[in-house]
Parts: structure tokens; sequence; C-alpha cells
């Protein structure tokens, strides 16, 4: 399930220096040879839909309009982008210790106390459990029905070293120096205040112990063959996710926010590992889940309330995704990046 990306980042960052005419007719530009950062996050935007010169703006994609209707959001009110649809869990239930938390598992010993922020359906948390047998684990989420998931996983597998508590990741219910490690998998990347978050996270972990995370970045994210759809739709994830208030480009940042949580920069090590889907199987799972998700998830319901993509927009989304996942070529690499930090 992991690999190196190196190749193809190139290939994609290649291909994207020229200018693209996608299936939506808009001309495309990556914004010529800025540094890393500027030319990425540029690439693929039509021209003119910078926020300063979006708002109000008439999109000229079918469907796709311009990010205007940025929303004023507070942490207390924030929603989740992706919601718990079956098509998200679809994918989070695929999630192993061994396949989202490897960077981690070599410094846990068995009688460790570990708490998973964000821990959605638990199948790292449960997995994290197991592997403590002497110790114990707590998984807390925001969502009761997600929790509920949770829980039952641990049932059926048995697992009696966890517990599952409905708790806000910005306001733990544990008391200052409570856990040996704090982790955290694809939650700051849903967060307006990602930095807050992680200053919570160092609080109830015990002096010296671990905080991790691990965040996807998804202007990183590459694939083959090329598809207007798919590039569209990761600009249309990034809109919604900013017109909420989210960084989507989590990953490159994780390091930057742990050092701005307080943490000894010191004790920080920074890192990054892929998922990649390129097997039939795979290819099937990912494409037929991202086809769901932009027609029937949050995110779709997002796009349309933030006026960002109608309902044809999102299934000519969807489409996309569905022929890419038939491509017996397809490859799509997902780039996530990971940090260790000492509490
Ligand atoms: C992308 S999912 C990751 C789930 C799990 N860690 C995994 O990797 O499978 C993010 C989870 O964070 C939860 N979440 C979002 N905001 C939260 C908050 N403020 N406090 C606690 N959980 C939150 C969501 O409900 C969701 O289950």
């Amino acid at each position: 399930m992991t690999g190196s990306g190196n190749e193809f980042d190139m290939a994609r960052t290649d291909t994207s220096s020229h200018k693209l005419s996608d299936a939506f007719g808009n001309t495309y530009s990556n914004g010529g040879n800025e540094g890393a950062g500027g030319a990425s996050r540029d690439r693929g935007k039509p021209a003119g839909t910078d926020p300063i010169d979006a708002v109000d703006a008439p999109s000229s994609r079918s469907g796709l309009n311009s990010p205007g209707a940025v929303k004023d959001l507070t942490k207390e009110s924030e929603s989740y982008t992706h919601g718990h649809h079956e098509s998200v869990l679809r994918s989070h239930r695929r999630r192993t210790a061994a396949n989202s938390a490897a960077f981690l598992l070599p410094h846990l010993l068995s009688d460790m106390t570990l708490l998973d922020v964000g821990c959605g359906p638990g199948t790292v948390t449960v997995d994290l459990a197991e592997r403590l047998t002497q110790g114990s684990v707590v998984g807390v989420d925001a969502s009761d029905d997600v929790l509920e998931s949770a829980r039952g996983l641990a049932d059926a597998h048995g697992t009696k070293n966890i517990s599952f508590e409905h708790a806000n990741a910005y306001e733990l219910p544990f008391e200052d120096d409570s856990f040996d490690v704090v982790f955290a998998h694809q939650l700051l990347q849903h967060l307006s205040d990602p930095v807050a978050a992680l200053r919570e996270m160092k609080r109830v972990a015990k002096p010296g112990g671990f905080v991790a995370v691990r965040d996807a970045d998804y202007d990183a994210m590459t694939w083959y063959p090329e598809s207007a759809e798919l590039t569209e739709w990761n600009m249309l994830y990034h809109e919604v996710t900013h017109a909420y208030g989210f960084e989507p480009d989590a990953g490159r940042r994780l390091a930057s926010w742990v050092r701005d949580a307080g943490f000894d920069p010191a004790t920080i090590e920074p890192g990054a590992s892929v998922w990649c889907y390129a097997t039939p199987d795979d290819r099937t799972w990912w494409g037929g889940l991202w086809a769901e998700r932009c027609t029937q998830s949050n995110f779709a319901v997002q796009a349309k309330d933030s006026a960002l993509a109608d309902d044809v927009a999102l299934e000519q989304l969807a489409q996309g995704w569905r022929e890419w996942a038939a491509a017996p070529d397809g490859w799509f690499a997902v780039l996530n990046g990971e940090v260790l930090a000492r509490a």
C-alpha cells in the first residue's frame, strides 16, 4: 500500500506547467515558475479565481463556481468536511496501525496509555489497543454516530483495553499529563485552529510523552492517467475546505504547526509516507468511494451550500472518478505528512 511517488510528482509538475483545456471548457495554467508551494497551490486554477478577485465573480466553469462564498465559522460550529456517509466510512475502515501509524509503532511499549483524537470508526484505534496489551487506549471523536461504530468494532474484536468518548479536540476532557501517547490521524486538516488542538494534545500528554500526528496533503496528491475531472475535483476540494476555514494541504504544515504549538523543536521528528492505490481492487475501492463522496457525502452538501458546484458538475466529477477507477493503468498516490514530538 505504500511506495514512492517521486517520478509521478515530477511528471505531473511538468504536465501542469502547460496550459490545459479540460472537459469543462476552461484553460488552466499553473502560474509559471514560482517556488514549490506557490506553483503547486495555483496548479490548474483558472485565471482570476484568487480569493481577492473571486468574490461574486461569475464562473466560466459550468456548474463549478468561484470561491466567493466564504463562511465565517467559529471553532464551535465548524463542520467536518466529509461527514460520515457510508462512502467516507468505507475509506476510514481500511486504515490500520500499519498503514496509518507506522511512524509511531517503533516507539510503542506494551504498557503505554494512548489517546486517539478524532478516532473516527476506530480501526486504527482498535489496532493500536491490540498492540498495547498491558496498556490502554481511549478514542475520542466529536461524532456520536461514529463512536457507536467504533465501540461496535472493539466489541467485535473482543478488545477490552479500549474505551470511546465524545470529546472536542479543542477541549479534551482529561487532566494534564494523562497519556504516554497522544495521536491524531487525519484530524488537523479538518480543524480551523490546528495549533490550538496541538496545544491541547500536548497538555494531556505526559511530560516527555509522544504526540504523533499524520495528515494528507491534497495538493501533493498525484495520479495517472491525467483526468480533467480529477483536477477539477482537487481544485473544488481546496475551495470547499478553504471556504469552511480548513487547510487541505495539512501534511506539509504539520511540523510548522507543532512548532507553533510550543513543542521543543529538538524533539520534533518530521516525515512523510504514501498511500498508493493502483491494483484493480484498490482502484475500485478508492475511485468508487470518491465517486460516491462527490455526490452523496457532506463534501457535496458543502460544495453546493457554498455555491461552488451544482449537482450536474458534481456528477461529472463522480464520472471522472469512475473512469479513473476503470483505467487498467490507473495509479493514485496520497502523500501524508507526519510528525512525532515530545510533550
Ligand atoms: C478524517 S476522519 C479520521 C478518523 C480516524 N482518525 C481515521 O484515520 O480513520 C476525522 C475525524 O475527526 C473528527 N473530528 C472533526 N473535528 C473534531 C473535533 N473538533 N474534535 C474531535 N473530533 C473531531 C470527525 O468526526 C472524524 O471522525
